[in-house]
């Protein structure tokens, strides 16, 4: 071994004795190993030895080299032992009764206000019943009094499925059937859902929405036990005086059938864009329920008479918490939807 090569060897086993990290190896690496390291530069004076020893030179390079990858192999197994043992340590300093910086969700709003309006209708007798999204024509229409090619289909944009007979529900009131059926009178349940038009978007409108559907069905039920419990619903919502009007509206399952407002009160009934500049909202289209229903729920019309309610819980949801545009709800955004969790 030449003297310089015994010197490169000697500086080497020193430093890597000291060596800790294997940070601090791979440095030791670039110095003996890369490009420009102390190997190379051994090799690179190859070409100032005598011919007669090139041989025994390269040899003799050739086995440091070797010496140094192995060296250096052994001390990166030795190090990952130790690093991984560091860290397994510093697991167990780890304090777990430490408070957990984490951040609660919440309740979406509509979830939140269709509980309530569930409790307040609970605490009146009705039963909370659940429903399908994806129902058959006869649920949806047929069996509410509105036939095949009945004009009043066209007031619903319906996403009919590939399916054949099934749609997209565009109303709670499709829940009606089934319930009646399922119940029979006399009968107070409420079924709030998702319902689906196919509708350009504005300010107060959404392709998606959330309804509350109720009926009440007994003997003497009339236009009087209708009000009261609409008026009781409101006012237990927004724990408030609220103005309402009630008008004529048409729907072919009620007779007489009701469009019931509310006054806007995100203008206070001066008119702005959610409430398309009417001063009022439609919020709980409402009726009696049409004789051909209840026969087709298999409830008699000649016994029993009821009402029915549509409550857009989503309209309900935007005039209680101030929300000036409908599509905030399905827009994902939580800084938006995460501030009106009930306490
Ligand atoms: N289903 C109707 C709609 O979405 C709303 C409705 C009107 C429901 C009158 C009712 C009712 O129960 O009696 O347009």
């Amino acid at each position: 071994m030449d003297e310089n090569t015994g010197k490169i060897q000697q500086a080497f086993e020193e430093r890597i004795a000291e060596i800790k990290s294997s940070a601090e190896l791979e440095q030791l690496r670039i110095d003996f190993l890369g490009k420009k390291g102390h190997v190379a530069s051994l090799m690179g004076s190859l070409k100032s030895v005598a011919p007669e020893k090139k041989k025994e030179f390269g040899q003799t390079v050739n086995k440091l080299k070797q010496q140094i990858e192995n060296s250096i192999q052994d001390k990166l197994e030795k190090i990952a032992k130790l690093e991984e043992q560091r860290l397994i340590n510093s697991a167990e300093d780890y304090d777990v009764t430490l408070p957990a910086e984490v951040e609660r969700g919440s309740f979406h709003p509509i979830t939140v206000i269709q509980r309530e309006v569930e409790e307040i209708f609970r605490t009146m007798g009705f039963t909370i019943e659940d429903f399908k999204e994806i129902v058959n024509d006869y649920e949806c229409f047929e069996a509410l009094n509105i036939p095949k090619h009945h004009p009043a289909r066209d007031m619903q944009d319906t996403y009919y499925l590939s399916t054949g007979d099934q749609l997209l529900k565009t109303q709670t009131s499709a829940a009606q059937n089934a319930i009646m059926k399922k119940y029979g009178a006399p009968l107070r349940a409420v079924f709030p859902g998702r319902c689906f038009r196919n509708e350009s978007t504005d300010a107060c409108h959404e392709n998606t929405f959330f309804q509350m559907e109720g009926i009440m069905i007994d003997e003497d039920i009339s236009i009087s036990n209708l009000i009261y419990f609409m008026k009781t619903m409101l006012s237990e919502v927004f724990q408030d005086d609220i103005t309402v009007r009630l008008r004529p509206g048409f729907f072919p399952f009620v007779e007489p059938g009701f469009e019931l407002d509310i006054q806007c009160r995100i203008c206070g009934g001066k008119g702005c864009p959610s409430c398309k500049n009417s001063g009022w909202l439609e919020l709980c289209p409402c009726g009696m329920i049409h004789p051909n229903v209840l026969e087709a729920g298999g409830i008699d019309p000649e016994k029993y008479t009821g009402f029915a309610f549509g409550l857009g819980l989503t309209r309900l949801a935007m005039m209680k918490y101030g929300v000036k545009d409908i599509r905030v709800f399905n827009s994902g955004n939580l800084k938006a939807l995460s501030q009106f969790e009930s306490k």
